[in-house]
């Protein structure tokens, strides 16, 4: 099966990349990603010589070079990662994520339609929670739950989301869809919560808390959700919604109080060090306040779960980062700085 992988370069998409080439020895794996600030090859070293395994350096919104790839290479299979991934990125500069996200996205949906080897295999798109808007203090999101995006970037993927299924209404696409929760693990651009406070703890700077920290998230370890997309990838229906989840809400404060405490241990730190640096700072603009995951679906019908708790994944991740510090160094010199001045000093 000769299958494109889009945004293999970037945190989930590298993990995704790495299990399908190991897994999967006799299946053809083409990652294409752009290369932006998010994508980096260091997060493919272990794989880039690998025999089933090729880089395409290319933009899914060039709509000219998307389809001589795909005329050329006639895909049977695309998972689609690619996508502008920060909500605070997206406040700033939303016209980029309706480039990347929703023309990007139909860029590959027209490319896998005439080109596409869709007897063979599917277009899975990799999709997220925030599709669905915030819910208060109770309820989980279902496949069911109607659609209420509120930032650029959720408005961008629902976008998105609505192409893939009507493709599959019109043109008889077969697609699979899958909307996740929050991720954390290796190899995550340290722009999201926690990583960028696993990096300030580490150099001492403070810890910009949005509001008053009320706001929950549900967190999943990348590795779990890489398995996930294998799973539907694989044993998923075409023409079906799967959540995924890890049915592990946390109140952002309280998470950062226990990578905190952790920080404190690995660090080897007085207990209470790394705590000091928590700053309350202006809320983000629109902010939802909370996601929770309902993955019972893909949980009972594809037989899925989680292989780590919190407290284990979590202690992975802090020990990668930790023992990982000419990455982090790289991905957080020239533009990142720029970036982290525009986002947080004014705050
Ligand atoms: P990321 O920002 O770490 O990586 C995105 C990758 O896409 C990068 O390698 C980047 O270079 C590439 N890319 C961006 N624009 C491109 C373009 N125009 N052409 C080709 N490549 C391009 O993102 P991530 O966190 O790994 O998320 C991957 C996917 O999973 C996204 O579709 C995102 O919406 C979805 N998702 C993310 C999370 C999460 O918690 N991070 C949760 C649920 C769903
Ligand atoms: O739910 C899935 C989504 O999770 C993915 O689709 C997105 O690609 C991914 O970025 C993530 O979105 P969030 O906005 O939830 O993640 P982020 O890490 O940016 O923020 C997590 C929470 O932490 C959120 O409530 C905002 C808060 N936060 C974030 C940052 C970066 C802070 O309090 N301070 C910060 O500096």
């Amino acid at each position: 099966m000769k299958i494109l992988v889009t945004g293999g370069a970037g945190f989930i998409g590298s993990h995704v990349v790495r299990r399908m080439v190991n897994t999967y020895p006799d299946y053809t794996i083409h990652n294409l990603d752009k290369l932006t600030y998010a994508g980096n090859l260091e997060n493919l070293v272990d794989v880039e010589s690998k025999m089933n395994y090729t880089f395409i350096k290319g933009d899914i919104v060039d709509q000219g070079f998307i389809t001589n790839l795909f005329e050329k290479e006639k895909y049977d299979a695309v998972i689609h990662l690619a996508a502008e991934s920060h909500v605070d990125r997206s406040i700033t500069n939303p016209l980029e994520f309706v480039r990347t996200n929703v023309i990007g996205t139909l860029n590959l949906l027209e490319g896998y339609r005439h080109h596409g080897n869709k007897d063979r295999g599917h277009f899975y798109h990799i999709s997220t929670d925030e599709v669905y808007g915030e819910l208060g203090e109770t309820g989980k999101f279902l496949e069911t739950t109607s659609y209420d995006p509120n930032s650029p970037y959720s408005a961008s993927k629902a976008s998105s989301d609505h192409f893939v299924r009507a493709y599959g209404a019109t043109y008889k696409m077969p697609y699979k869809i899958s909307n996740c929760s929050n991720n954390y693990g290796s190899h995550q651009f340290p722009e999201k919560l926690i990583p960028l406070f696993i990096n300030n703890i580490k150099n001492n700077l403070p810890l910009p808390v949005y509001g008053k920290g009320e706001n929950v998230r549900d967190w999943l370890w990348v590795n779990d959700h890489a398995s996930a997309i294998d799973t539907i990838f694989h044993n998923g229906a075409i023409g079906e919604t799967y959540n995924i989840g890890g049915n592990n809400e946390w109140k952002n404060i309280d998470l950062i109080k226990h990578l905190c405490k952790l920080m404190d241990v690995k660090l080897g730190r007085e207990k209470g060090d790394s705590a000091k640096l928590i700053t309350y700072v202006t809320d983000r603009a629109g902010h939802d306040f909370r996601y929770a995951i309902d993955s019972s679906k893909l949980m009972n019908e594809l037989g899925w779960e989680p292989s780590v708790n919190f407290e284990q994944g979590l202690e992975k991740t802090v020990t990668w980062y930790l023992q990982n510090e000419k990455w982090l160094n790289n991905v957080t010199s020239g533009a990142y700085k720029e970036y982290y001045t525009k986002q947080y000093a004014e705050r």
